[in-house]
Protein backbone atom coordinates (compact mmCIF):
# COMPACT_ATOMS: atom_id res chain seq x y z
CA UNK A 1 0.00 0.00 0.00
CA UNK A 2 1.86 3.27 -0.81
CA UNK A 3 1.41 5.97 2.05
CA UNK A 4 0.60 9.46 1.14
CA UNK A 5 2.65 11.66 3.20
CA UNK A 6 1.22 15.18 3.26
CA UNK A 7 3.77 17.87 4.27
CA UNK A 8 5.39 21.40 3.40
CA UNK A 9 8.76 19.80 3.46
CA UNK A 10 10.61 17.66 1.06
CA UNK A 11 10.16 14.09 1.18
CA UNK A 12 12.93 11.73 0.34
CA UNK A 13 11.54 8.31 -0.70
CA UNK A 14 14.52 6.73 1.59
CA UNK A 15 13.86 8.98 4.59
CA UNK A 16 14.75 7.75 7.47
CA UNK A 17 13.27 7.30 10.72
CA UNK A 18 14.21 5.67 13.89
CA UNK A 19 10.92 3.05 15.10
CA UNK A 20 10.80 1.32 18.21
CA UNK A 21 14.95 -0.31 18.37
CA UNK A 22 15.58 0.03 14.42
CA UNK A 23 16.22 2.42 11.58
CA UNK A 24 13.65 2.19 9.05
CA UNK A 25 12.23 4.06 5.84
CA UNK A 26 9.50 6.57 7.03
CA UNK A 27 6.52 4.54 4.47
CA UNK A 28 7.45 1.53 6.51
CA UNK A 29 6.21 2.70 9.94
CA UNK A 30 2.52 2.34 10.33
CA UNK A 31 -0.13 2.45 12.87
CA UNK A 32 -3.43 0.52 12.91
CA UNK A 33 -6.89 2.69 13.24
CA UNK A 34 -6.71 0.67 16.62
CA UNK A 35 -3.93 3.02 17.77
CA UNK A 36 -4.93 3.75 21.24
CA UNK A 37 -2.82 7.50 21.02
CA UNK A 38 -4.98 8.09 17.52
CA UNK A 39 -8.17 7.62 19.53
CA UNK A 40 -7.63 8.91 22.57
CA UNK A 41 -4.51 11.45 22.27
CA UNK A 42 -2.52 9.53 24.79
CA UNK A 43 1.12 10.03 23.35
CA UNK A 44 3.89 12.17 24.39
CA UNK A 45 6.57 14.22 22.21
CA UNK A 46 9.02 16.53 22.17
CA UNK A 47 10.39 18.88 19.48
CA UNK A 48 14.16 19.19 19.10
CA UNK A 49 16.56 21.24 16.78
CA UNK A 50 20.04 20.77 15.76
CA UNK A 51 21.72 24.14 14.50
CA UNK A 52 24.44 23.57 11.65
CA UNK A 53 27.55 25.31 12.21
CA UNK A 54 29.21 26.15 8.91
CA UNK A 55 32.25 27.81 9.99
CA UNK A 56 33.30 24.44 12.00
CA UNK A 57 30.93 22.22 9.12
CA UNK A 58 29.57 20.91 12.41
CA UNK A 59 25.64 20.18 13.57
CA UNK A 60 24.66 20.49 16.71
CA UNK A 61 21.77 19.32 19.12
CA UNK A 62 20.23 22.05 20.83
CA UNK A 63 19.53 21.20 24.45
CA UNK A 64 19.07 17.79 23.41
CA UNK A 65 19.77 16.76 27.06
CA UNK A 66 16.98 18.25 28.19
CA UNK A 67 14.39 17.67 25.82
CA UNK A 68 14.69 13.91 26.05
CA UNK A 69 14.96 14.07 29.87
CA UNK A 70 11.11 16.27 29.74
CA UNK A 71 10.46 13.25 27.10
CA UNK A 72 11.27 10.57 30.14
CA UNK A 73 9.13 12.54 32.43
CA UNK A 74 5.59 13.09 29.75
CA UNK A 75 6.31 9.66 29.25
CA UNK A 76 6.19 8.58 33.03
CA UNK A 77 2.60 10.60 33.36
CA UNK A 78 1.21 8.05 30.45
CA UNK A 79 2.47 5.43 32.75
CA UNK A 80 4.90 4.55 30.00
CA UNK A 81 8.70 3.41 30.75
CA UNK A 82 10.89 3.76 27.50
CA UNK A 83 13.44 1.54 29.11
CA UNK A 84 15.90 4.51 27.51
CA UNK A 85 18.47 6.64 29.13
CA UNK A 86 18.81 10.23 27.92
CA UNK A 87 22.20 9.28 26.77
CA UNK A 88 20.86 6.00 25.13
CA UNK A 89 17.80 8.35 23.12
CA UNK A 90 20.80 10.99 22.17
CA UNK A 91 22.75 8.11 20.70
CA UNK A 92 20.21 6.76 18.72
CA UNK A 93 19.30 10.54 17.46
CA UNK A 94 22.98 11.32 16.28
CA UNK A 95 22.77 8.08 14.68
CA UNK A 96 19.49 8.58 12.82
CA UNK A 97 20.96 12.18 11.49
CA UNK A 98 24.31 10.51 10.59
CA UNK A 99 22.14 7.54 8.33
CA UNK A 100 20.14 10.85 7.01
CA UNK A 101 23.50 12.59 6.01
CA UNK A 102 21.80 15.83 7.65
CA UNK A 103 24.32 18.39 7.39
CA UNK A 104 21.69 21.44 7.70
CA UNK A 105 19.59 23.11 10.36
CA UNK A 106 17.11 20.46 11.78
CA UNK A 107 13.87 19.51 13.62
CA UNK A 108 13.87 16.09 15.31
CA UNK A 109 10.71 14.79 16.56
CA UNK A 110 10.47 12.28 19.19
CA UNK A 111 7.14 10.57 19.55
CA UNK A 112 6.10 8.06 21.95
CA UNK A 113 2.33 6.41 21.33
CA UNK A 114 0.37 4.23 23.15
CA UNK A 115 -0.39 1.50 20.86
CA UNK A 116 -2.51 -1.55 21.63
CA UNK A 117 -4.62 -3.07 24.28
CA UNK A 118 -2.54 -6.14 25.16
CA UNK A 119 -4.23 -9.54 25.70
CA UNK A 120 -7.23 -10.11 28.12
CA UNK A 121 -7.43 -6.59 28.89
CA UNK A 122 -10.48 -5.06 28.66
CA UNK A 123 -11.77 -2.22 25.09
CA UNK A 124 -11.59 1.37 26.66
CA UNK A 125 -9.36 4.68 27.38
CA UNK A 126 -6.98 4.06 29.73
CA UNK A 127 -3.30 3.67 30.70
CA UNK A 128 -2.70 0.44 32.05
CA UNK A 129 -2.35 -2.91 29.91
CA UNK A 130 -1.67 -1.10 26.59
CA UNK A 131 1.90 -1.07 25.09
CA UNK A 132 4.07 1.60 23.73
CA UNK A 133 5.81 2.48 20.43
CA UNK A 134 8.67 5.17 20.11
CA UNK A 135 9.62 6.51 16.80
CA UNK A 136 12.23 9.32 15.68
CA UNK A 137 11.75 11.91 12.93
CA UNK A 138 14.20 14.23 11.87
CA UNK A 139 13.64 17.15 9.23
CA UNK A 140 15.34 19.47 7.48
CA UNK A 141 14.17 23.10 8.86
CA UNK A 142 15.02 26.12 8.45
CA UNK A 143 13.29 29.19 10.34
CA UNK A 144 9.63 29.07 9.66
CA UNK A 145 8.02 31.67 12.07
CA UNK A 146 8.11 35.20 10.57
CA UNK A 147 11.23 37.07 11.96
CA UNK A 148 10.18 40.11 11.95
CA UNK A 149 7.04 39.34 14.40
CA UNK A 150 3.93 38.33 14.91
CA UNK A 151 0.27 39.59 15.97
CA UNK A 152 -1.28 37.72 18.84
CA UNK A 153 -5.31 37.06 19.66
CA UNK A 154 -5.93 37.03 23.11
CA UNK A 155 -8.19 33.27 22.78
CA UNK A 156 -11.76 32.88 23.77
CA UNK A 157 -10.75 29.45 24.52
CA UNK A 158 -8.51 29.09 28.14
CA UNK A 159 -5.64 27.32 28.69
CA UNK A 160 -6.26 23.50 29.23
CA UNK A 161 -6.22 23.45 32.88
CA UNK A 162 -3.04 21.80 34.81
CA UNK A 163 -5.95 20.46 37.01
CA UNK A 164 -7.48 18.39 34.09
CA UNK A 165 -4.12 17.69 32.22
CA UNK A 166 -0.50 17.96 33.39
CA UNK A 167 1.01 21.24 31.24
CA UNK A 168 4.66 19.93 32.32
CA UNK A 169 3.87 16.97 30.17
CA UNK A 170 4.06 17.51 25.92
CA UNK A 171 0.48 15.47 26.13
CA UNK A 172 -0.44 15.27 21.87
CA UNK A 173 -4.24 15.45 23.37
CA UNK A 174 -3.67 18.82 25.05
CA UNK A 175 -3.07 20.04 21.53
CA UNK A 176 -6.10 19.94 20.54
CA UNK A 177 -6.49 23.10 22.89
CA UNK A 178 -3.44 24.94 21.08
CA UNK A 179 -5.53 23.84 17.87
CA UNK A 180 -8.56 25.49 18.49
CA UNK A 181 -6.90 28.59 19.80
CA UNK A 182 -4.96 29.28 16.25
CA UNK A 183 -7.77 28.13 14.40
CA UNK A 184 -9.22 31.00 16.38
CA UNK A 185 -6.76 33.02 15.51
CA UNK A 186 -5.98 32.87 11.96
CA UNK A 187 -10.02 33.47 11.61
CA UNK A 188 -9.66 36.88 13.21
CA UNK A 189 -6.52 37.84 11.07
CA UNK A 190 -3.91 37.01 13.74
CA UNK A 191 -0.74 34.70 13.56
CA UNK A 192 -0.80 33.06 16.68
CA UNK A 193 -3.24 33.22 20.02
CA UNK A 194 -2.16 33.61 23.62
CA UNK A 195 -4.22 31.52 26.04
CA UNK A 196 -5.49 32.81 29.48
CA UNK A 197 -6.28 30.06 32.79
CA UNK A 198 -9.30 29.83 34.11
CA UNK A 199 -7.98 32.97 37.08
CA UNK A 200 -7.56 35.03 34.10
CA UNK A 201 -3.63 34.78 33.66
CA UNK A 202 -1.54 35.06 30.88
CA UNK A 203 -0.03 30.98 30.57
CA UNK A 204 1.20 30.40 26.61
CA UNK A 205 1.05 31.09 22.85
CA UNK A 206 -0.10 27.92 21.22
CA UNK A 207 3.52 26.35 20.85
CA UNK A 208 5.37 28.64 23.13
CA UNK A 209 5.93 30.37 25.97
CA UNK A 210 5.06 34.45 26.21
CA UNK A 211 7.64 37.33 27.51
CA UNK A 212 6.65 40.94 28.34
CA UNK A 213 9.17 43.65 28.86
CA UNK A 214 8.51 46.99 30.59
CA UNK A 215 10.46 49.17 32.03
CA UNK A 216 13.62 47.19 30.49
CA UNK A 217 13.16 44.52 32.70
CA UNK A 218 11.27 41.26 31.21
CA UNK A 219 8.28 39.17 33.03
CA UNK A 220 7.35 35.72 31.98
CA UNK A 221 4.15 34.09 33.79
CA UNK A 222 4.97 31.42 35.95
CA UNK A 223 5.05 27.61 35.79
CA UNK A 224 2.55 27.05 38.63
CA UNK A 225 -0.34 29.26 36.40
CA UNK A 226 -0.57 26.17 34.15
CA UNK A 227 2.02 26.49 31.56
CA UNK A 228 4.29 24.27 29.43
CA UNK A 229 8.04 25.33 31.23
CA UNK A 230 10.15 25.25 28.49
CA UNK A 231 13.23 24.81 27.23
CA UNK A 232 13.58 28.00 25.34
CA UNK A 233 12.13 29.62 28.22
CA UNK A 234 14.24 28.59 30.59
CA UNK A 235 17.48 29.25 28.14
CA UNK A 236 15.44 32.89 27.70
CA UNK A 237 16.06 33.20 31.94
CA UNK A 238 19.85 32.74 31.59
CA UNK A 239 20.40 34.86 28.73
CA UNK A 240 18.70 37.60 30.67
CA UNK A 241 21.31 36.92 33.52
CA UNK A 242 24.58 36.58 31.49
CA UNK A 243 22.80 40.00 29.62
CA UNK A 244 22.08 41.64 32.88
CA UNK A 245 18.27 42.27 32.48
CA UNK A 246 16.21 41.59 35.44
CA UNK A 247 13.51 38.75 34.24
CA UNK A 248 10.99 37.73 37.03
CA UNK A 249 8.55 35.47 36.34
CA UNK A 250 5.03 36.28 38.23
CA UNK A 251 1.52 36.25 37.11
CA UNK A 252 0.67 38.35 34.02
CA UNK A 253 -3.18 40.37 33.86
CA UNK A 254 -4.33 41.76 30.71
CA UNK A 255 -3.15 44.58 32.20
CA UNK A 256 0.14 44.22 32.21
CA UNK A 257 0.57 42.87 28.45
CA UNK A 258 -1.14 46.55 27.82
CA UNK A 259 1.00 48.39 29.98
CA UNK A 260 4.52 46.38 28.33
CA UNK A 261 6.59 48.08 25.69
CA UNK A 262 7.85 44.93 23.65
CA UNK A 263 6.47 41.43 23.82
CA UNK A 264 8.41 38.13 22.41
CA UNK A 265 7.68 34.39 22.29
CA UNK A 266 10.35 31.29 23.02
CA UNK A 267 9.78 28.08 22.00
CA UNK A 268 11.82 25.74 19.85
CA UNK A 269 9.90 25.68 16.81
CA UNK A 270 9.77 30.01 16.83
CA UNK A 271 12.71 30.56 18.57
CA UNK A 272 12.32 33.93 19.83
CA UNK A 273 10.14 35.81 18.13
CA UNK A 274 8.98 39.48 18.46
CA UNK A 275 5.09 40.10 19.54
CA UNK A 276 4.11 42.94 17.78
CA UNK A 277 1.07 43.44 18.81
CA UNK A 278 -1.73 41.68 21.42
CA UNK A 279 -5.26 42.48 20.62
CA UNK A 280 -4.91 46.31 20.20
CA UNK A 281 -2.13 46.64 22.05
CA UNK A 282 0.08 47.83 20.00
CA UNK A 283 4.10 46.88 20.63
CA UNK A 284 5.81 48.49 17.79
CA UNK A 285 6.85 47.53 14.09
CA UNK A 286 9.63 45.55 14.25
CA UNK A 287 11.50 43.80 17.93
CA UNK A 288 12.19 45.80 20.64
CA UNK A 289 15.68 47.10 21.80
CA UNK A 290 15.79 44.24 25.17
CA UNK A 291 14.10 41.41 22.54
CA UNK A 292 16.51 42.09 19.76
CA UNK A 293 19.73 41.81 21.86
CA UNK A 294 17.87 38.44 23.45
CA UNK A 295 17.39 37.54 19.47
CA UNK A 296 21.22 38.08 18.70
CA UNK A 297 22.52 36.48 21.72
CA UNK A 298 20.56 33.19 20.63
CA UNK A 299 21.56 33.16 16.87
CA UNK A 300 25.30 33.09 18.46
CA UNK A 301 24.49 30.26 21.04
CA UNK A 302 23.33 28.03 18.76
CA UNK A 303 25.40 28.69 16.06
CA UNK A 304 28.04 27.59 18.68
CA UNK A 305 30.10 31.53 18.91
CA UNK A 306 29.37 31.59 22.50
CA UNK A 307 31.46 29.50 24.47
CA UNK A 308 29.68 30.37 27.93
CA UNK A 309 26.60 28.42 26.18
CA UNK A 310 28.15 25.70 24.48
CA UNK A 311 27.61 23.28 26.90
CA UNK A 312 23.88 23.81 25.22
CA UNK A 313 24.94 22.25 22.06
CA UNK A 314 25.67 18.01 21.52
CA UNK A 315 28.42 17.74 18.61
CA UNK A 316 26.19 15.09 16.01
CA UNK A 317 29.64 14.85 13.67
C1 LIG B 1 2.34 24.65 24.69
C2 LIG B 1 3.80 24.97 24.54
N1 LIG B 1 4.34 25.90 25.34
C3 LIG B 1 5.64 26.22 25.24
C4 LIG B 1 6.47 25.60 24.33
C5 LIG B 1 7.92 25.95 24.26
O1 LIG B 1 8.70 24.91 24.80
P1 LIG B 1 10.18 24.63 24.34
O2 LIG B 1 10.91 25.90 24.49
O3 LIG B 1 10.65 23.59 25.28
O4 LIG B 1 10.12 24.18 22.93
C6 LIG B 1 5.94 24.61 23.48
C7 LIG B 1 6.79 23.92 22.52
O5 LIG B 1 7.24 22.83 22.77
C8 LIG B 1 4.58 24.28 23.60
O6 LIG B 1 4.04 23.35 22.82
Amino acid sequence: MSVNISTSYPVKNNWLVYSDGEIVSLCDVHYLVNNQALNYGTGVFEGIRAYWDNDAKQLNLFRAREHYSRLIESAKVLKIDLGLSVDDLIEITINLIKKNEFKQDIYIRPLVLKKSLMPGVGFGVRLTGVDSTICINAIPMNQYASTVGVKCLISGWKRVSQYSIPSQAKITGSYVNSALAFEEAVEKGFDDAIMFNENNFCTEATTSNVFIVNNDQVYTPLVSDGILDGITRKSVIEMCEYLEITCTQKQITKKDLSLATEGFLSGTGVEILPVLAVDDIQYGLSSGPITHKLIELFNLIIRNKKSNFSHWLIPVY
